[in-house]
């Protein structure tokens, strides 16, 4: 217990926290094959997944990251067992309803992105009940995304920008990235800087697409009821490791440093 602690502590300590990524989106994958392991059904394993939801979100408001963004249902999961989609619905209520106090508390705004007039009625309410109690907050953003689909997003917002063009408010030349960003259920939200996937699948699985464009993929074995403080610890020391470019050369990016510095 004692070295595990030390082990936490340091890789904590290598955080660099004026270099903090400002927002981290990760897909929470392998809660099937967790349970799995243990012989049970698929359904114990999203119940195990929510205490490395809890994990994440601490340990990201105590570090300092302002937005955090988890991929808790996509668009492509309706066709999984009609039984295990309406557990996690119920389970998605069920959490919301009681994880409010503390996100309260913590000062934690919660956010939704996806097609959230999709959701079963009953989670959909339980939802906006808590984005609506949480709105004052300001310390973290903790963002869910759900019946979420990359590219149904751009869709949408395609059809924005196109019926704006159509009605003579905007013409296609003013179209710009801007444009397109402030269409996306991400409106005002940076991009995030860090990605992490857990499960060893090293997809995006219709993510995030457009604003994960220039972000740092971290792809980690570890299933995702497993995930937690010292796991996320370990993909920010990674990625303040990496050098981010830009498109830039190496030799840019010293300069840039230490003109700064
Ligand atoms: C992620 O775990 C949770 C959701 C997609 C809702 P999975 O349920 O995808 O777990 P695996 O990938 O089958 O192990
Ligand atoms: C992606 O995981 C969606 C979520 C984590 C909510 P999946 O497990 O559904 O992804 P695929 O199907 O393996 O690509
Ligand atoms: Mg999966």
């Amino acid at each position: 217990m004692i070295d595990r602690f030390r082990i936490f502590m340091s890789l904590k300590d290598k955080i660099a926290l004026d270099q903090l990524p400002e927002h981290i989106a990760v897909i929470m994958d392998g809660n099937g094959r967790w349970a799995k392991q243990y012989n049970k059904n698929r359904v114990f394993g999203h119940t195990n997944g929510v205490k490395a939801v809890r994990e994440t979100t601490e340990a990201c408001a105590e570090l300092g990251v302002k937005h955090l963004t988890l991929y808790a249902f996509s668009t492509e999961n309706w066709s999984r067992p009609q039984d295990e989609v309406s557990a996690l619905m119920k389970l998605l209520l069920k959490t919301i309803r009681l994880e409010i106090k503390t996100l309260n508390k913590n000062d934690i705004r919660l956010r939704a992105v996806g097609n959230i007039k999709g959701l079963p009625a009953s989670t959909r309410k339980e939802l906006e009940f808590a984005i609506e109690a949480t709105k004052e907050n300001k310390r973290m953003e903790l963002i869910l995304a759900l019946n979420y689909s990359g590219k149904s997003e751009l869709v949408n917002a395609m059809q924005l920008i196109a019926s704006e063009v159509k009605s003579g408010t905007l013409s296609p030349d003013q179209i710009d990235e801007k444009t397109i960003s402030d269409k996306l259920y991400t409106a005002g939200i940076p991009d995030p800087e860090l990605m992490i996937r857990t499960s060893g699948e090293n997809r995006l699985s219709n993510f995030l697409l457009w604003q994960l464009a220039y972000a740092e993929f971290y792809f980690t074995s570890v299933l995702w009821p497993d995930f937690g403080k010292e796991e996320l610890y370990k993909a920010i020391v990674e990625y303040q490791q990496r050098e981010r470019r830009f498109g830039k050369t190496s030799e840019q990016i010293s300069l840039t440093k230490a003109t700064n510095a």
